[in-house]
């Protein structure tokens, strides 16, 4: 292997398809001629950057050097809270000018993810994106599609799929343990968030922000799904947020999906903003489930929410008591997917994780707005590779 590959290659050629088998090749060079760590740039330093920050200063591989965010403040802000020592950058233009990185975090309003997440990768970056990584399937689409010509990788949030909890639930259902799997129910709410408009401005809505992590849970469990209805509402009409006050809600606060899989197997989510849930945003120390699956033979439930679980309640005998499994988080984070793919490129593996998987439930988002618009069962284009485990 030619040692004056330079890093910009490198990446490209671990993250192109077959560079795992190519792997064994590329290791010593890797290891011993070039720097390894997967330079990355995090844009929106918002709440969610207290989560994500901590994860990838945490990693080897991985060094943040760039951080931008419109309200320069911020950035700088959290350059010192972090001791980051990133440049910082009040837009994405001066960022992509600014100190050459490989990989972009994009963890702004949900609304311009899209756009960033292009502009990303027309400069030749890899992108992790919080939800929704665009607005439409169709943008999705396009941006994957744009990754590929350019032999670039790109991933979207959540990463539910990587808990020891969403393991064990999905070697469960393969294994058969529950017999015929039928039905599932996920739910996920809170009184919504206090701080930014974006999330109650049209684009925003409790089910890219909330409802997308049950929706990738039980696709993830159960299989991609075929079509969709839906009904969604909005509840309250107004609300005061702390960068706006007083603004008009335009995105649903209340959504209830239905979701059909393969073999008959029917799912259901219900998400919103209106939820009294006494364990707040942070649902810490919630011990009732959010997740329920049932099959002819048993039935199980995720204790707490999918994105940060404390185990699976398993009912599979007439006689014994449900048993409660998958008590250990084993070091899964729900903020851990920029970190965990970051790495990946770097280790030239494949993650659990995959973008079809996150645009499939894009898709299923927009299929549910506009199912409730119409009344009408929409069916869905998009599919991802499954079982997931
Ligand atoms: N806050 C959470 O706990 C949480 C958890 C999981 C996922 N998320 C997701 O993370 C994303 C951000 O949420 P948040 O709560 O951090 O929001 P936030 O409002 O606290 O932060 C967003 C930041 O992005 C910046 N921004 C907006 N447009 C920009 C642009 N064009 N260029 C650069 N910066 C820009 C804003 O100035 C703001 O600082 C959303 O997609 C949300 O769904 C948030």
């Amino acid at each position: 292997m030619n040692s004056n590959l330079s890093r910009q290659q490198f990446l490209q050629y671990t993250a192109s398809a077959g560079a795992a088998i190519l792997l064994s090749s590329l290791e010593s060079f890797a290891l011993e001629s070039i720097d390894k760590k997967l330079r990355v740039a995090l844009i929106g330093c918002g709440s969610v950057s207290n989560r994500y920050l901590p994860q990838l200063l945490s990693s080897k591989l991985i060094e943040v050097v760039s951080l931008c965010d419109i309200k320069y403040e911020r950035a700088t802000a959290q350059n010192k809270e972090y001791k980051v020592n990133a440049h910082t950058y009040p837009d994405i233009d001066a960022m992509l000018n600014g100190v050459p990185f490989d990989m972009m975090v994009t963890t702004t309003d949900m609304q311009v993810h899209g756009e960033l997440n292009k502009k990303a990768l027309l400069a030749g970056k890899h992108v992790w994106s919080e939800k929704p990584m665009a607005n439409t399937y169709a943008e999705g689409k396009a941006l994957l599609d744009l990754a590929k010509s350019k032999n670039l990788r790109l991933w979207g949030a959540p990463a539910v799929v990587n808990s020891p909890q969403f393991d064990f639930m999905s070697k469960t259902i393969q294994e058969g343990k529950l017999g015929r799997v039928a039905s599932a129910h996920g739910q996920y709410g809170h009184t919504g968030p206090t701080w930014s408009a974006f999330f109650y401005e049209k684009g925003g809505g409790s089910m890219p922000d909330l409802g997308v992590y049950n929706m990738a849970t039980l696709t993830g469990l159960l299989g991609p799904a075929k079509s969709v209805m839906a009904m969604t509402s909005i509840v309250n009409p107004e609300r005061t947020v702390d960068d706006k006050g007083k603004i008009k809600v335009e995105a649903e606060d209340n959504a209830h999906i239905l979701l059909e899989h393969e073999k008959g197997v029917i799912s259901h989510v219900m998400c919103g903003f209106n939820y009294f849930d006494p364990h707040g945003h942070d649902a810490k120390g919630q011990s009732l489930h959010s997740i329920q699956i049932y099959g002819d033979y048993g039935n199980m439930r995720l204790i707490g929410y999918d994105w940060e679980t404390s185990g699976v309640m398993l009912d599979i005998s007439w006689a014994d008591p449900p048993k409660l499994y998958a008590t250990e988080s084993e070091g899964y984070e729900w903020q851990e997917g920029a970190r965990v793919t970051g790495e990946s490129i770097v280790k030239g593996i494949e993650p659990r994780i995959n973008v079809e998987h996150a645009l499939h439930v894009l898709e299923i988002i927009e299929a549910a707005t506009k199912s409730s618009a119409t009344g009408m069962k929409i069916k869905l284009q998009s599919t991802f590779k499954w079982p997931m485990v």
